[in-house]
């Protein structure tokens, strides 16, 4: 199988989870995600997200844990989750998204987000509310 990993960040920072609303391509234009992208051949899944959220968020974070559960995007291309702590910096929409917001838990559905993204948005929020 030569399946592409899209891996996806649930970013923390007190108590909150950060969600991102992207602005393109125009058919994911307006709705909501946990940001991240494609991991490159010689990458490992937490390279490439760190690597994803300093780019399009100019911001520094550590990955935690893989969240549980794989979402097929496309064929060959599958979506995984982490967790990740925020180390450095106040994210900024620099590319790919148009807007960001910190959610609370109790928030957790005020924003209209990927029904891919979904499952793991309610992991990560749980998880969070351990914290
Ligand atoms: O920037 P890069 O090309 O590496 O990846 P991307 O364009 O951000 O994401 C690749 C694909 O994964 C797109 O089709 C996104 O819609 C999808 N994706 C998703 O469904 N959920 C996410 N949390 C992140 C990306």
């Amino acid at each position: 199988m030569n399946e592409t990993v899209v891996v996806a960040g649930a970013v923390y920072d007190r108590g909150r989870l950060l969600a991102a609303r992207r602005s393109a391509p125009p058919e994911l234009a307006g709705r909501w995600e946990l940001p991240g992208g494609k991991v490159e051949p010689g990458e490992s899944a937490q390279e490439a997200l760190v690597r994803e959220l300093r780019e399009e968020l100019g911001i520094e974070t550590e990955p935690l844990e893989r969240i549980a559960g794989e979402w097929q995007l496309r064929p060959g291309l599958v979506l995984h989750a982490w967790t990740a702590k925020l180390l450095d910096g106040e994210p900024r929409p620099l590319q790919d998204h148009d807007e960001l917001r910190w959610l609370a838990p109790e928030d957790a559905d005020a924003v209209d987000w990927l029904p891919q993204d979904r499952p793991a948005v309610a992991e990560a929020m749980r998880i969070l509310r351990t914290l």
